[in-house]
């Protein structure tokens, strides 16, 4: 297999940064005009601004040759096609035909998935009906209140972000709870405020084996039977979605109630099967279906639109000029809007756990660096937080801005103070401000020489440091599934120009086999195994101090 650092482009690429080295993007769009429709680009609601990028027409023709040579074309032909492209576990990656409403046959392994995937939908709209409309009734003959949603990952990040996401299109019928975390904390405070005969529990777990899931789930079902004093029948109060029916139906969850999940759709790209029912249950089945319906249009435009105009082909492609030509290795995920303020936790993880990889396709080491550190916050909110190092900082950190044109929420004034600060931060970004212009704005605001000379140095920024901007016409329930989609398509992307395995995600075993093994150990009378001095005294520290505090309350 030849590196992809021998490819003519790859070669050409790493000149075109040296090329670079001393331009500064503001020279770029000095006197260019056409730079924002040269380096811009839209798939329906969702407009894509790459122009703030240190690139000309030479590195961006040497990035598509990238993706010619690295056959991306194919290879994404082949993901939809129902092929194998997660070769480690033997599976083909068809989180695509979950949202392909045309029911256009599609192969696994000789079955037609086409008809499963109806099927799945069809008693997941019945359910998401039965429940919203009170006709689903717990063991006292009640309608449901609540939802609590137990599962970890991608069984819980990405119905929690939809969720949070399209709050302004959620009814309230019913209330949405979310427990993901095995400190007790969390599950305790959700089931504080619940009342056990109107409160659903929905259990999220592809392989219906993870630990945190099973731990809240088996606390979910005690507290159940605890505050009916045993009344409750669990199997009107507990559905569970997974690939693995025979744990759920064993946990006591009756087969009627187990929603299906399949081995071709990944735990991070889940959210657009079963485990979305969170979602449904939340904001009705018509908006769940508008999700599926926008991130396919966003499927049609990667698999159709020339490689220049394909929203995630050139995310993707920019994001590998940053990391490997221009060594940046974050991306920094900023939404201006509040309801968006899961996604770059949602992003971590589709993208880290899918890049974050140093191994290629024939089990050899990569010689470059492949998934970029996500990270990020609400926008505006970061600007008087961390946005001091975005802009003068030595690390620099690439970002994606994510904003709508039109508010959910027209308050006077809100938006616009928000978006004004949206356009105003990737502007500032890019073009810096230089020593002249500081001397001259500290003049003009009659600071002395003495102090115009102590203070220019800190108040330059360098600028050229780069951005996308993703503009969508609304935050809608389309427009979400669409974006999620161009996001998952971007890492698909990097993945295959990196040679990489996206679809697998060895490297968080070892861990969960190392907690298992320690956590007999945590029990007082048990011996401590053999471990490294550190691991050893840690586990024996926590011993102790849990021992002298056995009789103290727990709160002193
Ligand atoms: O530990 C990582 C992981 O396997 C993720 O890939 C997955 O999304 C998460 O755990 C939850 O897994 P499951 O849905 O099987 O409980």
């Amino acid at each position: 297999m030849n590196c992809r650092t021998t490819l003519p482009s790859w070669q050409a690429l790493v000149a075109d940064a040296r090329a670079l080295e001393s331009t500064h993007m503001k020279d770029l769009f000095a006197g260019d005009e056409q730079r924002f429709s040269q380096y811009s680009a839209r798939c329906g609601a969702i407009l894509l601004d790459y122009s703030k990028n240190l690139i000309n027409e030479t590195v961006v023709e040497h990035l598509l040759q990238l993706a010619e040579e690295t056959e991306l074309a194919h290879w994404r032909d082949k993901m939809m096609s129902g092929a194998i492209v997660n070769p480690t576990e033997g599976r083909a990656v068809l989180h695509t035909a979950l949202r392909d409403r045309s029911e256009t046959a599609i192969e696994v392994e000789g079955e037609n998935i086409a008809p499963l995937i109806s099927d799945e939908l069809a008693k997941m709209k019945a359910f998401t009906e039965g429940v919203r409309e009170g006709r689903w009734l717990g063991y006292t003959g009640k309608a449901m209140t609540d939802v609590v949603s137990i599962g970890i990952g991608g069984s819980n990040l990405g119905p929690l972000m939809v969720t949070e996401a399209l709050q302004d299109y959620c009814d309230q019928s019913l209330k949405m709870h979310y427990v993901s975390n095995v400190d007790g904390a969390q599950i305790s405070q959700v089931l504080a405020k619940l009342n056990p005969a109107t409160t659903l529990f929905v259990i999220s777990s592809k392989t219906f084996t993870t630990a945190e899931t099973m731990t809240n789930a088996a606390t979910a079902r005690r507290w159940l039977m605890d505050q009916s004093s045993g009344e409750a029948a669990p199997g009107k109060h507990f559905v569970a979605i997974s690939s693995n029916i025979e744990k759920a139906q064993s946990f006591g969850i009756e087969s009627d109630n187990i929603f299906s999940m399949w081995d071709w759709v990944g735990g991070r790209y889940s959210l657009w099967s079963a485990i979305g029912l969170p979602i449904a249950l939340s904001l009705g089945f018509e908006h769940f279906e508008a999700l599926l319906e926008g991130a396919h249009e966003m499927d049609c435009h990667f698999a159709e639109t020339p490689l220049r105009q394909n929203l995630p082909v050139m995310l993707a492609l920019i994001g590998v000029w940053n990391s490997n030509f221009l060594g940046m290795n974050a991306q920094a995920i900023l939404p201006y809007d509040q309801n968006l303020h899961r996604l770059p936790a949602y992003l971590q993880q589709a993208d880290m756990e899918s890049n974050g990889k140093s191994t290629n396709w024939a089990g050899d080491p990569v010689p470059y660096t492949t998934g970029p550190i996500i990270w990020g916050e609400v926008g505006i909110n970061g600007q008087h937080a961390f946005y001091q190092l975005l802009h003068q900082g030595k690390t620099v950190v690439p970002a994606d801005f994510i904003g709508s044109v039109n508010s959910n929420n027209p308050l006077p004034g809100h938006h616009e103070n928000l978006m004004a600060n949206f356009f105003a931060q990737s502007q500032a970004m890019m073009t810096g401000v230089d020593a002249a212009s500081v001397r001259a704005q500290l003049k003009a605001s009659g600071a002395s020489e003495e102090d115009i000379e102590r203070l220019v140095s800190h108040k330059v920024h360098k600028g050229n440091r780069p951005t996308n901007t993703l503009l969508m016409d609304r935050l809608t329930p389309h427009n979400v599934g669409a974006l999620v989609a161009m996001y998952e398509h971007k890492i698909f992307a990097q993945g295959i120009i990196w040679q990489i395995c996206s679809f697998d995600q060895w490297g968080v075993e070892l861990g969960k086999v190392l907690a298992k093994a320690i956590e007999p150990e945590l029990a007082p009378d048990a011996e401590t195994g053999h471990h490294d001095c550190s691991t050893r005294n840690l586990v024996e520290h926590f011993k102790a101090v849990q021992a002298s505090a056995k009789n103290t309350s727990p709160k002193l």
